[in-house]
């Protein structure tokens, strides 16, 4: 599947007027949507319907807080583990969520990316993951990425990969290869790491998202089910990231 890296140069350029304290770049593992259904006597795929409500949620305060970049959790390699009913569930949502929610992410100036290994998704919902990227590609209000089929490990291996590639056809140096180079051989090519972590449900692992991306990212666990977060507590998760001093290691 052609990925489209025409954001990039958008992206280096965001303006700068977004408040200091404010997190340019949060990043979100949706946790908890069978919970919350089991909770409720339903299914588990309730559960990730709800959750797919939520997210629309959770993108418009983006929009309407400043917060420019958002980047979601939807399906972990390791989820191919689940029973088949659930996976094409999910396969079936995202395709379906991305036809019905164009037209309003276009309206609302959100540009989407995906992040993870595509071309083994199905057919169907490829192509209107490329379409959806086409469409919304120069967009500039919230960048909005959906890791899909995403392993942080798989994703070092490829970008290992690629290097090492260019390096036995002559095109790099293997002491040119420095951080710089290694982050924009990551899907979130020269997206900046996210200031903000937040998972749902009361789990406190990465469960393999965005390894190299967060070394130095703050951190936020909520016990609150992905299907019971709304803005209100996106809000508490921003507050506590903004009573956080980030060092750096430094004094
Ligand atoms: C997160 O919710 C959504 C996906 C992994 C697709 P879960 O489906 O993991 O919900 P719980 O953790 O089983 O409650
Ligand atoms: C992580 O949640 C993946 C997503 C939210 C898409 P999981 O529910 O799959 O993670 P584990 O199994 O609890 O670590
Ligand atoms: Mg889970």
């Amino acid at each position: 599947m052609k990925r489209s890296t025409s954001t990039s140069t958008l992206i280096q350029n965001l303006p700068l007027n977004i408040p200091n304290s404010l997190p340019r770049h949060v990043a979100i593992i949706m946790d908890g949507n069978g919970r919350w259904a089991t909770q409720r006597g339903l299914p588990r795929i309730a559960g990730h319907y709800q959750g797919a409500e939520v997210v629309k949620d959770i993108l418009r305060c983006c929009k309407e807080w400043g917060i420019k970049i958002l980047t979601v959790y939807a399906f972990s390699t390791e989820n191919w583990g689940r029973p088949t009913a659930e996976v094409d569930f999910l396969m079936g949502l995202f395709e379906r969520l991305l036809r019905v929610q164009l037209k309003e992410m276009q309206q609302e100036g959100i540009c989407l990316r995906f992040l993870g290994e595509l071309d083994v998704l199905p057919l169907s919902l490829q192509r209107e993951m490329q379409r959806t990227i086409d469409i919304t590609s120069q967009n500039q209000e919230v960048y909005f990425n959906v890791a899909i089929n995403y392993s942080g490990r798989q994703e070092i291996v490829r970008a290992c990969r690629h290097l090492a590639k260019l390096v036995q056809q002559g095109e790099l140096l293997p002491d040119a290869i420095d951080e710089t180079i290694i982050q924009q051989s990551l899907y979130t090519l020269d997206l900046p790491s996210p200031d903000l972590l937040i998972r749902t449900s009361g789990e406190m692992r990465l469960s393999n998202f965005l390894l190299w991306q967060l070394a130095y990212t703050e951190i936020y666990f909520t016990n609150t089910l992905w299907g019971d977060f709304n803005c209100e507590e996106f809000r508490k998760a921003i507050e506590d990231y903004q009573g956080r001093e980030r060092r750096f290691g430094k004094l």
